[in-house]
């Protein structure tokens, strides 16, 4: 599933005959993509949300488009699988800048407790990000500055590959 922004990546998801579910967080380009859905049989689901904005750490009621993964993935018809199994769903996305570092660590967090979206097995995150964190993540040991904690954690817990620059 992908944030629809402009959507570039939905369009592209669905030319390549994908079922996908599209997260909006603008409500104001929600009324386009609904008319995209109907005309398109099931393949594309749109839901008023923000990927980026799932599962706050804080409490107490969410106010949308900030959604829990429960409710997110009940909608979305996907139930968990083993850990040990095949990837139950691709997210792809574009990881905003100004939040790129902080989502960065939320989702390794979340990746090592098995918590968020992590609950429904190994998600596949294929997301645009700059090439200042991407160097981060693929850092080696010695790089001064780029080799980090956040590199450390990430190439323990998942397998990076560059897609596309
Ligand atoms: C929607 O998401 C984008 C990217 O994360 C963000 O810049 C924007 O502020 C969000 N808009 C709303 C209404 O939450």
């Amino acid at each position: 599933f992908a944030p629809s922004g402009p959507g570039i990546l939905t369009r592209t998801l669905l030319n390549a005959g994908l079922r996908v579910v599209a997260l909006e967080n603008n409500s104001a380009f929600l009324p386009n993509l609904q008319s995209l859905e109907n005309s398109l049989d099931g393949q594309l689901k749109v839901i008023y949300g923000d990927f980026f904005r799932l599962d706050p750490l804080v409490t107490g009621t969410l106010k949308p488009p900030a959604m829990c993964s429960d409710k997110l993935f009940e909608t979305m018809g996907v139930a968990p699988v083993p850990w040990g199994a095949d990837v139950p769903l691709r997210v792809f996305g574009i990881l905003p800048q100004k939040k790129e570092r902080n989502m960065l660590w939320k989702f390794i967090f979340a990746l090592y407790e098995c918590s968020s979206i992590y609950r429904w097995g190994r998600v596949e995150l294929n997301i645009f990000l700059s090439e200042k964190q991407y160097k981060v993540l693929t850092a080696k040991p010695g790089e001064t500055r780029a080799y980090q904690a956040l590199t450390v954690l990430w190439q323990v817990g998942c397998e990076i590959q560059l897609l596309h620059m």
